[in-house]
C-alpha cells in the first residue's frame, strides 16, 4: 500500500508525516531525523531567536539532504525574520497564530512553500485567499497552543477540508499513532503534523524529566490554560491559551488568572523554579493523544511505526 497524497508530492517526502515546530523543541537534529525517516521534519523557530536557527539549521543541513522546513509564531515576527529564515534556504516555511498577511508574499515570492496553521475557520478562510500551498488544520485536541474555542480535531479537519478546495490540508491535533494518521486521511487530509508523540523521541530538545512526564501521562492529564503563560511571563496573544499536563503550580492557581498576575510574591517564586527546570511548574505541552505515547523512541522510528500502523489500519478498512 502507499501513502502517497498531494502533501508527499507537494513537498518531495515519501510520507504525508510532518513532525511539528515546536518552538526550541524541535531542533535540527529532530527535523532532519523526521526527514530522514520519510516524512518531513520541521524546526521550531518560534519567535525568531536567528543564533539558535543559525545553530539548529546547520544541524539540520550536517545531518540530512532530504528536505525539511522552519516554522515561527506569527504574532511574534518581523519581515526580517522571514528573511532570515529564508537564507537557510528551507524547503517550506510555517507560520502559525496570528495573521500571517504581512509575511506570506515574502515567503511565496521567494518560491518557498508557504504552510499556514490554522485554529478556526476565519482562519481557514484567510489561509485560502493568502495563497497558501499547505494549510493545517489544527483541532482542540493538540498539545501546545491552540484556538481559543477551537474545535475537536475530528470536527475541524473535514470543515477546513471544505473550504481548501484543491490545497493539500493536514491534520493536527491528538494524532498519536498510525490509526490517527489514517483516521486523517478518511477525513479528506493528505497528511498529519504531529507534535506530542515526537517530543518523546531523543533528538527532541526536551529535558529527560519532561520526556519521563510525557510516557507517563493520559490524556485527561492534560487541560487547556493561560496560567502558564502568565506565570512565565509569555506574551501570547489572549486568544491562543495552551493545552499542557496538569501540575500542582496550576491546581493552586487555576481559573485565578488576574490574582495571579497581581501576586508577584507567586510570580518570583514560579520563576525560581522554573529556572531549575523544576516540573511541578513548568508548562509540559502536551495534546490529547499523549496516553499512546509510552515509550522514547528515535524519531525514524516514530515515523516508520506511524506508517506501518496507518496502512494495517487502512487495509483493515479496505477489506
Ligand atoms: C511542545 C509543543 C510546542 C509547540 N510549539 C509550537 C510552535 O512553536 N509553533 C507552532 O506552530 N506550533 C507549535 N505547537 C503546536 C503544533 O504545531 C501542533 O499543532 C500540535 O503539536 C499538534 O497536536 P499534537 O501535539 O497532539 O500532535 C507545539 C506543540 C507542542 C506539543
Amino acid at each position: 500500500m502507499t501513502l502517497r497524497t498531494a502533501l508527499t508530492e507537494q513537498l518531495g517526502v515519501r510520507y504525508p508525516i510532518v513532525s511539528a515546530p515546536m518552538g526550541g523543541e524541535a531542533g535540527g537534529a529532530l527535523a532532519a531525523a523526521v526527514s530522514e525517516g520519510g516524512g518531513f521534519g520541521m524546526i521550531g523557530a518560534g519567535r525568531g531567536d536567528r543564533e539558535w536557527l543559525r545553530r539548529e539549521a546547520g544541524i539540520a543541513r550536517n545531518a540530512t539532504g532530504k528536505p525539511w522546513g522552519i516554522g515561527y509564531l506569527t504574532w511574534a515576527i518581523t519581515e526580517a525574520v522571514i528573511a532570515d529564515a529564508l537564507s537557510h534556504e528551507p524547503a517550506a516555511v510555517m507560520l502559525s497564530f496570528g495573521d500571517p498577511t504581512p509575511f506570506a508574499r515574502l515567503v511565496q515570492d521567494a518560491g518557498v512553500p508557504l504552510i499556514l496553521q490554522v485554529t478556526d475557520r476565519a482562519e481557514a478562510r484567510r489561509a485560502v485567499d493568502l495563497g497558501a500551498d499547505v494549510i493545517v488544520a489544527q483541532g482542540g485536541d493538540a498539545g501546545g497552543h491552540s484556538g481559543e474555542n477551537a474545535i475537536g480535531t475530528m470536527s475541524f479537519v473535514p470543515a477546513v477540508v471544505d473550504l481548501a478546495g484543491t490545497i493539500p490540508v493536514l491534520a493536527a491535533g491528538g494524532i498519536g499513532d498510525g490509526r490517527g494518521l489514517a483516521a486523517a486521511l478518511a477525513l479528506g487530509a493528505a497528511g498529519a503534523l504531529i507534535g506530542t508523540r515526537f517530543q518523546a523521541s531523543p533528538e527532541a530538545l526536551v529535558s529527560e524529566e519532561i520526556g519521563k512526564a510525557i510516557v507517563a501521562a493520559d490524556g485527561e492529564d492534560t487541560e487547556i490554560n493561560r496560567t502558564l503563560d502568565i506565570a512565565r511571563d509569555a506574551p501570547w496573544p489572549a486568544n491562543y491559551p495552551a493545552r499542557t499536563l496538569g501540575n500542582p503550580f496550576l491546581d493552586r492557581w487555576r481559573d485565578r488568572d488576574d490574582e495571579l498576575r497581581a501576586t508577584p510574591e507567586a510570580l518570583h517564586e514560579y520563576r525560581a523554579a522554573a529556572a531549575r527546570g523544576d516540573i511541578s511548574v513548568i508548562p509540559v505541552w502536551a495534546g490529547q493523544a499523549v496516553g499512546l505515547v509510552t515509550d522514547i523512541q528515535p524519531a525514524a522510528d516514530i515515523v516508520a511505526a506511524i506508517v506501518a500502523e496507518a496502512e494495517r489500519a487502512l487495509a483493515r478498512i479496505d477489506r
